[in-house]
């Protein structure tokens, strides 16, 4: 197989993430109905897949670095179709959060084993590219999400739109059969051999294979070299800890997934009133999303992460803005009209930097002897300020009104955007080692 094609089946984990992350927007019109669900009730069906995500990227690293990544993303696939299938069938409230809960479980460990598995079989100079792939097959995943809802909605088939999930489960799971496991885990295992034959499978020319194999080891020995005095809590590894949990957690809190979970109610909210046109607007904001983000990709080595990040961040302060004046004074069509632009300004500007950049950097900035661990603990801040935002949104907005509500996430913003300014790094075009020693 090529790497081409290997990075794309790995890249289903991205999928998965996205089409879950997406379609419980639409599903949620006819779950509310169905299971006579309150405000609170809703916020907890979207949660308690957030809190099994949560749990999944605690565990997944750890298991991934004792049994290796392969094994590992298999068993996540496998979750995550028993997840989908559940919640597909179910006939009550608890069954439906059991396979929630289980779905969970299974994006949450995708979400950092998909990152790691393609950072470690890309070629160095392909590195950049192949991570950022990642967030491309997620946002292409909240996109088919939508569509499904789209499509799905005159018939309030939520069923389906829940359990179509299992389809690229099914497939990454297939997949990960097939797929060679990561030459620098082979390596990190003493298995040198088969280390040499996953990079052979990777389709590294003959001449490419030692060199890269060298620089393995080398890497491996530095790492072993570092780990006594290189922990999580070390000097040399807090700056880039702070900076990788702080942009986990504002690249939640300044509010992206209550437009991604919630954007079919805000629409309703300001004026298209039918389910499916408020899908369908969401769909609109879905794509792009998608190509935003690929605009992301083609800049990211070009003008580095930096400029993407902080244009991006003020992008969203200001868009938001305008979320928040348009719910404040506007009325019929024009709220309509302005909430539609707003929303799909303000996931532009999310698409263009803090959602691919923030994946990117957690995999670029750690030192190698806590790389593993150093991305872990960002993905867990991640699942978790992502769980208090949706848990909280439906109540804030009882409480502040939605402009209040959209206000408060500009101002947070700001704060990212100040935060990113003084803390975060250039990373385009240096080496990992580089890096390395741009934190002293
Ligand atoms: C975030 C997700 C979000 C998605 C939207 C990702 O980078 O981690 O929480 O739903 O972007 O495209």
């Amino acid at each position: 197989m090529m790497l081409g094609m290997i990075a794309a089946t790995a890249a289903l984990g991205g999928l998965l993430f996205g089409y879950d992350t997406g379609v419980i927007s639409g599903a949620l019109l006819f779950l509310r109905v169905a299971f006579h669900l309150s405000a609170l009730m809703q916020g907890v069906v979207t949660s308690i897949a957030l809190a099994g995500a949560t749990l999944g990227a605690s565990v997944a690293g750890v298991l991934a670095d004792r049994f290796g990544r392969r094994p590992i993303l298999l068993v996540t696939a496998a979750i995550f179709v028993a997840g989908a299938l559940v919640s597909a069938f179910a006939v009550n409230l608890p069954m439906l959060l059991a396979g929630r809960l289980l779905v969970g479980v299974g994006i949450g460990g995708a979400s950092m084993l998909t990152p790691l598995y393609l950072a470690e079989i890309a070629p160095a100079r392909q590195r950049g590219a192949l991570v950022s792939f990642n967030q491309l097959a997620l946002t292409l995943g909240i996109l088919v999400s939508y569509l499904v809802g789209y499509v799905l909605a005159a018939s309030g088939a939520w069923r389906w739109m829940l359990g179509l999930g299992a389809v690229p489960g099914v497939i990454l799971g297939l997949g990960m059969l097939l797929l060679p496991e990561t030459p620098r885990w082979l390596a990190g295992h003493g298995r040198t051999a088969a280390a040499e034959a996953a990079l052979h499978r990777l389709g590294r020319g003959p001449h490419e294979i030692a060199p890269e194999l060298a620089a393995l080891r080398a890497d491996l020995q530095a790492e072993a070299k570092a780990r006594p005095e290189n922990k999580l809590g070390h000097a040399t590894a807090r700056l880039p800890l702070i900076v990788g949990v702080g942009l986990a957690v504002f690249q939640q809190v300044t509010g992206i997934n209550t437009v991604i979970y919630f954007a079919p109610q805000i629409f309703q909210a300001s004026g298209l009133s039918s389910a499916s046109a408020a899908i369908l607007a969401t769909a609109g904001i879905g794509v792009v999303n998608v190509a935003m983000t690929g605009v992301a990709i083609w800049l990211v080595d070009r003008v580095g992460r930096r400029v993407l990040l902080l244009a991006g961040l003020g992008g969203m302060t200001v868009s938001l803005c305008v979320l928040a004046g348009g719910f404040a004074l506007g009325h019929g069509a024009m709220l309509g009209w302005v909430t539609a632009a707003g929303l799909a300004a303000y996931v532009g500007c999310f698409a263009i930097g803090l959602g691919p950049v923030f994946w990117l950097l957690i995999s670029e900035i750690f030192p190698l002897a806590v790389r593993g661990r150093g991305m872990s603990q960002a993905t867990i801040a991640n699942w978790g300020a992502n769980l208090v935002v949706a848990l909280t949104f439906l109540d804030l907005v009882n409480v502040l009104g939605r402009s209040g509500v959209f206000l408060g996430y500009a101002i947070l913003s700001v704060a990212a955007l100040v935060f990113a300014w003084r803390l975060v790094p250039e990373t385009k075009g240096r080496s990992l080692e580089e890096i390395e020693r741009l934190w002293g």
